[in-house]
């Protein structure tokens, strides 16, 4: 089904792909924005012979960046990244904080943004937040042994609902990495720092969706254009 946003996600996917140079390794987000953007590098790598390599952040992402003929590398070849692009799920004015991972990429996806020494993050108007959690829940990806106590420790962290993430045929979502996914509905989150905190230290926890102080820019695509914004 054809998303009404998709103009602006194909807006912001293309400048943040048009500021590839070659040369580059590229962290290849994951989503319906960063696959506009995978087009996109495909696109400048026949038109206009850009060289660059891709380090995906998913299974799926995998896939579309050798469809549309982007070259893969890993961090066995480069540890660093000179350029991550990713979409989000929700993005806080002002602080540039973000929720990410309602695809179930989290993980990787944070590891790749880690890595990058420019993280640019690619959304439509519907992204921007006065405060995370308002609209999104923030998905924990845990190791599945054990899931039912993890969820109780996050369900003391405040989190009023934490639901096991399920697969488009209703099953258990099982991420790329082999875990679960417990979305966890905090609602608005006045201190993500203590939050994030309070998570990192539970058990069973692998990694979690906030992304805090992690993007150097955010593209935000709307009926009005592109806003560029910076922490
Ligand atoms: C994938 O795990 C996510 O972090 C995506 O980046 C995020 O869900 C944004 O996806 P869309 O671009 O499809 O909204």
């Amino acid at each position: 089904m054809t998303d009404p946003m998709d103009v602006h996600k194909k807006t912001a996917a293309r400048r943040a792909a048009d500021m590839v140079k070659s040369g580059m390794v590229v962290g290849i987000g994951t989503g319906s924005t960063a696959a506009f953007m995978i087009e996109r590098l495909g696109e400048r790598i026949r038109e206009e012979g850009l060289e660059i390599v891709g380090i995906p952040t998913s299974d799926d992402s995998e896939d579309k960046a050798v469809h549309a003929g982007i070259p893969l590398t890993d961090f066995a070849a480069h540890r660093r990244i000179d350029l991550a692009i990713d979409g989000a799920d929700e993005v806080q004015r002002g602080s540039l904080h973000l929720v990410k991972g309602l695809g179930g990429a989290l993980l990787r996806e944070k590891i790749v943004a880690t890595a990058a020494r420019k993280f640019v993050v690619i959304v439509d108007g519907r992204k921007p937040v006065d405060l995370l959690g308002e609209r999104a829940p923030v998905p924990v990806e845990v190791i599945p042994f054990g899931w039912e106590c993890t969820a109780e420790y996050l369900a003391s962290c405040g989190a009023r609902g934490v639901k096991p993430r399920q697969d488009r045929n209703g099953g258990l979502f099982v991420s790329d990495n082999g875990n679960m996914v417990l979305d966890c509905h905090f609602g608005p989150i006045e201190d993500p720092e203590a939050l994030a905190r309070k998570i990192d230290a539970i058990v069973g926890v692998v990694e979690h969706g906030m992304f805090l102080n992690m993007a150097s820019e955010v593209l935000v695509a709307t009926e009005q254009g592109i806003e560029r914004w910076e922490p």
